[in-house]
This record gives C-alpha cells, sequence and structure tokens, in this order.
C-alpha cells in the first residue's frame, strides 16, 4: 500500500519563530511516521516581496537546517530547496496561463500585502499562490498541512487542479492529469499569537522584534522578551476567555511546550498569578529549544551533511516534479523536445 503524500513549506524569510514551529513543522515530523513526505524551504516565494539578495542563500540554509534541528527526519523525508527544482517555476507558468486573473485579486493575502506594500507591488505577489499551487501539484499531494491562514491558497490549488487543468484538459473522469489536494489544518498549536498582542498572528514581518520568540534566540533574550510579552489585569490562567486572548496564547504555547492538555495546564495555572506563570513558562520555553538549538549548531558546523541532504532532496524532488510536469505540457498539447 502506497503511503498518503504530504508537502508543505516555509518560506526563508529571517529566522524562524516559535510560530513557524508549533504551528507548522512540529506537525510534520508526525506525519513522517506514516505518511510520504516532502518539505520544501520555498525560496522563489520569499522574493515576492522586496527581499536582500545578500541574505537569500544564508536564510534558506538555516531553515533547512532548522527543519532537520527540529526533528524532520532526513531518512524519512525528502527536503529541498524550491529553486533547486526548475519545474516550478514552469508549472507556474503553465497555470497562469488558464487561471483567471480575479481569483488571484480577491486572495485576501495579496490585498493585505499590497495594502502594506503600497505602490511597488510586483506581478510576483499577485501570483505568489500559483507558484504555491504548482509547488502542491507537482508533487501529487494527498494532503497539504498548512495553517488557517493558508486555507484560501490551498482552496485555489484545488479549484485550479480540478476546474481548470483536468475538467477542461483531462479526457475522461478516470484519467485526471493534477491530483486534487486536501487542505491538513492542524488545530492545536495552529495559531500561535503575538506576544504583544493576543490577536495578532506571531510572525516574521511584524517589526517589533519582542512580538515572537525565534527558535535561535539565546535563553537571556527569550528570558527577556515573555518579561515584556502583554498580560491583562486578572489572575489566573484560562482558555475559552475571548476576553483574554494574551492568556489563551500563553496558556496554549505552555501546554504544548511541556506536552500538556489544555486541561492539565490550565489547572495547573488556575489560580497563578502572571509573576508566577511567565518565569514557567520561561523555563518551559528554553529547554523545549536548547536540544533544537544544539542540533542547529552542529549541523552548521558541518556544512557537508546538510548539502548532502538537500542534494539528495533534489533528485528525488525532481524525479516526481518531471513526471507530473510532463503529464500537464502533454495535456496541453506542447511538441516534445
Ligand atoms: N504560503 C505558505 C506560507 O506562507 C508557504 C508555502 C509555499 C507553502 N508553498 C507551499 C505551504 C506549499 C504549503 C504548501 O505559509
Amino acid at each position: 500500500m502506497e503511503r498518503p503524500r504530504v508537502l508543505s513549506g516555509v518560506q526563508p524569510t529571517g529566522s524562524l519563530h516559535l510560530g513557524n514551529w508549533l504551528g507548522a513543522i512540529r506537525n510534520w515530523t508526525a506525519l513522517q511516521e506514516n505518511h510520504e513526505t516532502f518539505f520544501c524551504v520555498v525560496d522563489l516565494h520569499a522574493i515576492t516581496t522586496p527581499h536582500d539578495p545578500k541574505r537569500l542563500a544564508e536564510n534558506t540554509l538555516s531553515t533547512a537546517a532548522l527543519y532537520v534541528a527540529c526533528g524532520i527526519d532526513p531518512s524519512k523525508c525528502t527536503i529541498f530547496v524550491q529553486s533547486h527544482i526548475s519545474a516550478h517555476s514552469e508549472l507556474c507558468w503553465l497555470l497562469n496561463c488558464v487561471t483567471p486573473l480575479n481569483w488571484l485579486e480577491r486572495m485576501i493575502q495579496f490585498k493585505e500585502k499590497s495594502i502594506k506594500q503600497g505602490e511597488n507591488v510586483s506581478v510576483g505577489l499577485l501570483d505568489y499562490p500559483v507558484l504555491m499551487a504548482s509547488d502542491i501539484l507537482l508533487y501529487d499531494a494527498d494532503f497539504v498541512p498548512v495553517g488557517e491562514d493558508q486555507k484560501q491558497h490551498l482552496e485555489l490549488a484545488r479549484d485550479i487542479a480540478q476546474q481548470r487543468i483536468n475538467a477542461r484538459f483531462g479526457s475522461n473522469k478516470e484519467n485526471n492529469i493534477l491530483k486534487v489536494p486536501k487542505p491538513l489544518i492542524l488545530k492545536m498549536g495552529s495559531r500561535i499569537m503575538s506576544l504583544s498582542d493576543g490577536q495578532r498572528k506571531m510572525s516574521k514581518s511584524d517589526e517589533n522584534e519582542s512580538s515572537r520568540i525565534n527558535l535561535l534566540d539565546p535563553p537571556e533574550l527569550v528570558r527577556k522578551k515573555i518579561k515584556r510579552a502583554k498580560t491583562d489585569p486578572h489572575m489566573g490562567l484560562e482558555f475559552g476567555n475571548p476576553e483574554r486572548p494574551e492568556a489563551e496564547n500563553l496558556l496554549g504555547i505552555y501546554a504544548i511546550l511541556t506536552n500538556k492538555t489544555q486541561d492539565l495546564a490550565q489547572k495547573e495555572c488556575s489560580e497563578m498569578g502572571w509573576g508566577k506563570f511567565k518565569p514557567l513558562l520561561t523555563d518551559a520555553t528554553i529547554s523545549a529549544l536548547e536540544p533544537i538549538q544544539e542540533k542547529y549548531k552542529k549541523l552548521r558546523e558541518n556544512p557537508e551533511d546538510l548539502y548532502l541532504i538537500l542534494n539528495k532532496g533534489k533528485n528525488k524532488a525532481e524525479e516526481t516534479a518531471q513526471n507530473t510536469l510532463y503529464r500537464v505540457r502533454k495535456a496541453l498539447g506542447f511538441l516534445s523536445p
């Protein structure tokens, strides 16, 4: 029996934070046991907003190293860099030509990002979801683990595959060209919020450094950031009180990091003031990050190992991607070279 296939990716913009880990990468490690998994560093997506060419390669490498440091096992998963497989850009072009412009114009993330960016919005930013659809469709993914905020992009990938490729160019229902993927929205930890505002997602692009804990932050910095984290005037930590988003978020992080159920964490902290809770959360965070940072350091000290992993990933990914690209080219009627 073939295992269901999973693909996901994270952008190599700056350093990964607690939200990337708990919301995404940590869930991938659970999937690698009984799925066929492809995890990519989506560096082509990283240039859809202005970027620093001096840092792109280093960010790509450090993101890949963090995947492995977080427990993504290269002997079980295919770990690769998106731009190393030219099929991503090629399929993106083919899909561009069948995707209606207004599907892209109504994407929430595009609207938000383009408002933030003002006048210099690139065609790439608009096209971001088609490139993401290419990432997914190239690998015949059955499931795509994503956060709530990426659901609309996944729906677009499904619509492109089903309505724009299979329905138009497939010869019959059995003979589908592209596999239609399903979202895998993981509940627990899927929304880690900012430390400075419990109603906003923890984000790499937040100007306030203290709003997020980066996976490579040294213990002293973690301590400082949690000390500064926004609180509220109530006593006792609790879940489910809409007036207390900060309690919800920080208690949630605490529960995940200490491997406790929400009930158990809530019981433990229900009578604690913030002054007592914060040091607990700080210790839990520091000890959860310690093994990741250690492993990361080792990987970066022996870059050959990392290059080997990415090269092996590239070869495996390439084979699968070229197969799919061939099917699409053929269905669209291109002359074979
Ligand atoms: N857009 C995703 C994000 O910001 C990253 C991404 C790019 C992705 N391609 C993907 C996620 C393919 C899953 C599958 O989180």
